[in-house]
């Protein structure tokens, strides 16, 4: 422990500690009368103590409970509280554990454990939330079936597996699958389904329903297909079936995360299930079939095998993660699949990656386990086993897999055993490649070349950064996948997975006929930076000829980067080569429209000033957003004559269905209109906007017109169109804050805070509003600090309320190290006020004690 830490310094918990429980639990009965400010909770359980346990001692966790009576085996007894839960004098033989306590849904603002979202019961009890509920064993590797009966007079009481009875006032369920208690989930209130069914592989029909609240019925058909769709893909893919009689999912409007997997009964937030074409984009669209997907996926991966403690997250998140992916890829384009999941991962993996909340996929130490739902845990852990299949290959990844089903059904394991059995399935000895699991870091991947005689050689060197707690690192098994272009465009190589092993490692290709232009990293085949001296040609030649689309995408994503850090660097005008290749691909019918709007899309601002750090330069935010607006407009002009023609033909008219293909041309469309709207002072945007029959082209013309500062009637009738729908008014919170110049985003944002639908105790709203202010690179970033000092006042408000929240929006200052020392240093004051908060949650503490070390 570091000096001067205060008495109150948050517990850390480490891996290298973790011993089990030392009783079996057989079975858990609960009870729960239903009131908003006082529920009564009953259980009791069978416990059984193990025979030669390491540990002994009961203590079961338990927070914010009012204990009412507690008995062993029918006798009354009294346990000694403590911080934290209880333990209590029990017999040496199995015994009957019954308590009674009080909590209090109403007061539950944290939106952990048992709470009331507008009048409806709900609970999210990972990753450790149980314990707010009843006392119990709160840990993952205690497993148990579980019967719940529930009593009030809400007309709808759901919980796990199957219901088993019900009668005017109170409904019973029973969950056959033992399972630990962060899956257990309740929900009693007014709510309406829409219903469905499903025939599984083995002909059993499975009930499902999606539940909402009375006007949200017809919100509800897409994430029902979306379900229907998972279901099949994973008999078929992973020949995983449903195993109970039915499969509910709830939306809740107030929930801290996007969704979860509680056994039998998926609880959304509302925004990832519920869509219409009126209310949600194409983004939304496929957002919510991909969460649909993670959360079923999970009933196989994270249910039935869970996680043996929670430093083992990565092993349900990084594959499920990895499955969704897999899913969406088959359901969608697979390319614009991976290419929208490598700038997701570069967008918000890397910047973790690189800076003070760095961690490995595995941690092997944490103070509060809800700040490490991380994009390392969720999206490096799911790159980590695309490399694993990558070097296996399919079938003996699928051999692997079926072995991790077979052995391990039923149990709650480790990254250990997840990799045995990958030996065992094909004798490899991936001693090396745990490295990924447990060094932090994205290493960096320098190359050069070399060509004689008709022979081609790459060379490798691997190095990654130091990290928190780790200075330094050995080298990693690396996928590389490259190909080989002549020089007239054909490939003269395909594909070949490269395994670099070593810290240095060069590999040939014989029998060339002149020198080739490598196509490296092909699919991304590992999440490493690459670093190559290349020229704007080469990028040019690969994004016209690579036959991987990743790497064609990538090359163009390069010719951006380049042109716009040499116009901030230098003052440079926009790089005509690039202007042009752009163009050329614009007009390209051939090409995939969702693949040329990605090519169109340019790199983040965050993304350049990260770039520049990397190359040794202070970023200037105001710089790197005119170099954007300089760039737009520039690609506008010199489009002039073809956007009209461009924007009719990417039109999309008649119904509207959010496919991949109609939402890929939705998606050019709208960027084309984002450049005409440059020229044209929002005409066609504001035709778009009153012809407008679905929220993908409103939306999009409201932010065009927005951006233009011409949007102003627009915004005030979306607001009248929308008041009553609190997901859509998301959105018009948040775009009011993207669309501001970067001088007022901070003012707006403020203004917002005092809007009569701003509210703390909506995560989605306080999200919208804050989320946006802290995207805007140039806005939150701007140097008069009122980007951070807002931000800072609203999570030292919010974290009284909902730390876990607040936790995670404090990220937004992971990155400050970039920036210049006045910058920094009106961070630090923010990160320092909020540090020196008094009553500051555990959850808040450790990420800004993190962030500012
Ligand atoms: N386990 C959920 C998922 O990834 C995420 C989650 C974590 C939800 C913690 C709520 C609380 O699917
Ligand atoms: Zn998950």
């Amino acid at each position: 422990m570091k000096d001067a830490a205060p008495e109150t310094a948050p517990e850390t918990f480490y891996l290298k500690d973790y011993t089990p429980f030392g009783f079996e639990v057989q079975s858990v009965e609960l009870t729960f009368r239903l009131a908003p400010g006082a529920t009564r909770v009953q259980s009791r359980i069978h416990f059984a103590p193990k025979p030669g346990a390491a540990n002994p001692e009961f203590f079961l966790h338990g927070e914010q409970l009012s204990l009412i009576s507690a008995a062993v085996d029918g006798a009354p007894v009294t346990p000694t509280l403590t911080e934290g839960g209880l333990t209590c004098n029990v017999p040496d033989q199995p015994f009957v554990w019954e308590a009674e306590v009080e909590i209090d849904p109403q007061g539950n603002t944290a939106l952990e454990g048992l709470y009331m979202s507008n009048g409806m019961y709900c609970t999210q009890c990972e990753a450790e939330g149980f314990r707010k509920i009843t006392y119990y064993p709160d840990r993952p590797d205690v497993m148990s079936t579980f019967k719940v009966r529930i009593e009030g007079d809400e007309p709808v009481k759901l919980s796990n597996g199957n219901p088993t009875a019900s009668g005017a006032g109170w409904a019973e369920w029973h969950d056959p699958w033992p399972k630990p208690a962060y899956l257990f989930a309740l929900v009693a209130g007014d709510l309406v389904n829409h219903p469905d069914s499903f025939t599984t592989m083995s002909g059993k029909e499975v009930e499902l329903n999606i539940w909402v609240r009375p006007g949200d019925e017809g919100k509800c058909a897409f994430g029902m297909e979306a379900l229907k769709k998972s279901m099949k893909w994973d008999e078929d893919a992973y020949g995983r079936e449903y195993d109970l009689d039915i499969f509910n999912i709830v939306a809740v409007d107030d929930f801290n995360m996007g969704a979860m997997e509680n056994k039998g009964l998926n609880i959304f937030n509302s925004s990832c299930v519920l869509a219409s074409p009126e209310t949600s984009t194409d983004a939304n669209f496929e957002r919510i079939e991909a969460i649909i997907a993670h959360e079923y996926f999970h009933n196989w991966t994270g249910n039935r095998i869970t996680c043996r403690d929670w430093f083992q997250l990565c092993l349900k998140e990084g594959l499920t993660v990895f499955r969704d992916a897999q899913f969406t890829a088959d359901m969608r384009s697979a390319p614009v699949k991976r290419i929208s999941d490598v700038i997701d991962l570069r967008a918000r993996q890397f910047p973790e990656d690189g800076g003070p909340l760095a961690h490995p996929v595995r941690p092997e130490q944490f103070q509060e386990i809800n700040n490490f739902y991380t994009a390392t845990i969720y999206e490096k852990g799911a790159e980590v086993i695309g490399m694993l299949k990558r070097l296996v290959g399919d079938e003996d990844y699928a051999k692997a897999v079926t072995l991790y089903f077979d052995r391990h059904d039923g149990q709650a394991c480790t990254i250990e055993d997840w990799l045995k059995v990958f030996e065992d399935a094909t004798g490899r000895d991936l001693s090396q490649f745990k490295r990924w699991y447990s060094q932090a870091g994205t290493p960096h991947l320098k190359v050069s070349e070399d060509y004689a005689d008709g022979t081609y050689t790459l060379t490798f060197e691997q190095s990654t950064p130091p990290t928190p707690g780790q200075p330094d690192k050995d080298p990693r098994v690396i996928p590389i996948a490259v190909g080989l272009l002549g020089p007239n465009g054909d490939e003269v190589c395909a594909t070949r997975v490269l395994e670099m092993t070593e810290a240095k490692q060069s590999f040939t290709f014989d029998g060339l006929a002149a020198k080739p232009v490598p196509s490296i990293l092909r699919e991304f085949s590992a999440p490493v930076i690459l670093e190559r001296e290349t020229s704007n040609a080469e990028r040019a030649f690969l994004l016209a000829h690579d036959t991987d689309p990743f790497n064609r995408w990538e090359a163009g994503n390069a010719l951006a980067r380049e042109a716009r850090v040499a116009m901030v660097l230098e003052g440079a005008a926009p790089d005509a080569d690039y202007l042009d290749a752009l163009q050329k691909l614009l007009r390209d019918d051939s090409q995939d429209p969702a693949f040329r709007a990605l090519v169109l899309s340019p790199p983040s601002q965050s993304d350049i000033a990260q770039t520049l750090f990397e190359r040794g330069h202070v970023p200037d935010p105001q710089k790197i957003f005119d170099a954007a607006e300089t760039f737009a407009q520039t690609l506008a002009q010199q489009l002039a004559d073809s956007l009209p023609r461009l924007y009719a033909d990417t039109t999309v008219s008649g119904a509207y269905s959010p496919d991949a293909i109609s939402s890929g041309k939705r998606d050019l469309n709208g960027r084309i209109l984002s450049l005409l709207t440059r020229l044209d002072g929002g005409q066609q945007a504001a035709r778009q906007y009153e012809d407008a029959d679905n929220m993908t082209q409103q939306y999009a013309a409201l932010t065009c017109l927005l951006k233009a500062e011409k949007g102003d009637a627009q915004s005030q009738a979306f607001f009248e169109q929308w008041k009553g729908d609190r997901l859509v008014m998301d959105k018009w919170f948040a775009l009011q804050i993207a669309s501001a110049a970067p001088e007022t985003a901070a003012s707006v944002a403020r203004d917002l805070t005092q809007h009569e639908l701003f509210t703390l105790k909506n995560p989605n709203r306080f999200r919208a509003v804050m989320g946006a202010l802290a995207g805007h690179h140039a806005g939150f970033h701007h140097a008069s600090g009122a980007g951070y000092r807002l931000l800072a006042e609203n999570l030292i408000a919010l974290d009284k309320l909902n730390p876990q929240t607040t936790a995670r929006m404090c990220a937004a200052f992971q990155t400050w190290k970039r920036y210049d020392a006045d910058r920094q240093a009106l961070i630090r004051t923010e990160l320092e006020r909020i540090a020196g908060t008094e009553g500051l949650s555990r959850d808040t503490t450790e990420m800004v004690t993190r962030i500012l070390d």
